[in-house]
């Protein structure tokens, strides 16, 4: 499915990143991992490298091939280390990553974004989402949730709002679609990683397993990873500017319940 690819996979160092790189090299591709710790699986390059700053993006993308076909965007913090690191990461450092490397992406390439299903209030909060989204660059993240009232609590719904509302602008930008590359996002329901026992400490127990029992069973790394996989192929090709929920039925309970079909 993606022979001669070449991918670039953040967050290969854990969980879903490392599930997919693994996948991706399964099917033919080239892997270069980026992550803050080194691969455990075996990719055919690795940039250590942080997301959670400009400094950090920019030696990332020197080291970066100069051609390469997808960027999948899976490197992200729970909400345990605060919100500002972790919209930096999620959000604005995912975004700084995916424009700077924009120009090293082939043409009918594209962007895989891991998002969330706890990022789906982005249309309720569309002002909001709207607002941060315009602010450029790299920011001083503090200041911006500052000036937005963010609660500390509402970090990584928030960073996740922003990357579902931004994957659908980016979609129509010039730097990825007047070259055809396709920006997509998949978003997970909760899936057995380090990051779900932090998940736990941010949005309690009840929550994450209120969420566990309406999906049915918690997710896996390869419940998911197959799923950025064929949005990175050729087969994908008219996926665009949308996401592709991988959270094993719970956006439909939670709205049977909700809704009372
Ligand atoms: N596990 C879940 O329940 C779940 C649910 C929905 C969405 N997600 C999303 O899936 C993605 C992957 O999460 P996971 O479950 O595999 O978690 P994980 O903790 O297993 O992996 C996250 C990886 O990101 C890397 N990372 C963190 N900060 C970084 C930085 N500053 N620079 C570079 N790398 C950094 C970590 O080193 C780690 O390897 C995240 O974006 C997460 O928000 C996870």
């Amino acid at each position: 499915m993606l022979f001669g690819k070449t991918i670039v996979v953040t967050g290969a160092a854990s969980g879903i990143g490392a599930r997919t790189a693994e996948v991706c090299a399964q099917n033919g591709a080239e892997v270069i991992a980026v992550d803050l710790r080194a691969p455990k699986v075996g990719v055919a390059g690795f940039v250590e490298g942080d997301l959670s700053s400009q400094a950090g993006i920019d030696a990332i993308v020197r080291q970066l091939p100069r051609r390469f076909d997808a960027l999948c965007n899976v490197a992200g913090l729970s909400g345990a280390p605060g919100a500002a690191p972790t919209v930096a990461v999620n959000f604005y450092g995912l975004r700084a990553l995916s424009e700077a490397a924009a120009p090293l992406i082939c043409e009918a390439g594209a962007v895989v974004n891991v998002a969330s299903i706890a990022g789906y209030g982005w249309r309720a909060n569309l002002n909001r989402a709207k607002s941060m989204v315009a602010v450029a660059g790299f920011p001083d993240v503090a200041a911006v949730l500052k000036e937005h009232s963010v609660a500390e609590a509402e970090g990584y719904p928030l960073s996740k709002e922003l990357l579902l509302l931004w994957t659908q602008l980016a979609a129509h930008q010039p730097a990825f679609k007047a070259r055809g590359i396709r920006v997509v996002s998949v978003s997970p329901g909760p899936v057995e990683t380090p990051i779900l026992g932090q998940f736990r400490q941010v949005f309690g127990d009840a929550r994450v397993d209120s969420d566990i029992a309406a999906a049915g069973r918690a997710g896996n790394p390869s419940d998911v990873a197959p799923v950025v996989a064929f949005l990175c192929s050729d087969g994908a090709r008219w996926i665009n500017g949308t996401n592709i929920a991988a959270d094993g039925g719970l956006e439909a309970a939670v709205n049977a319940q909700v809704l009372g079909f």
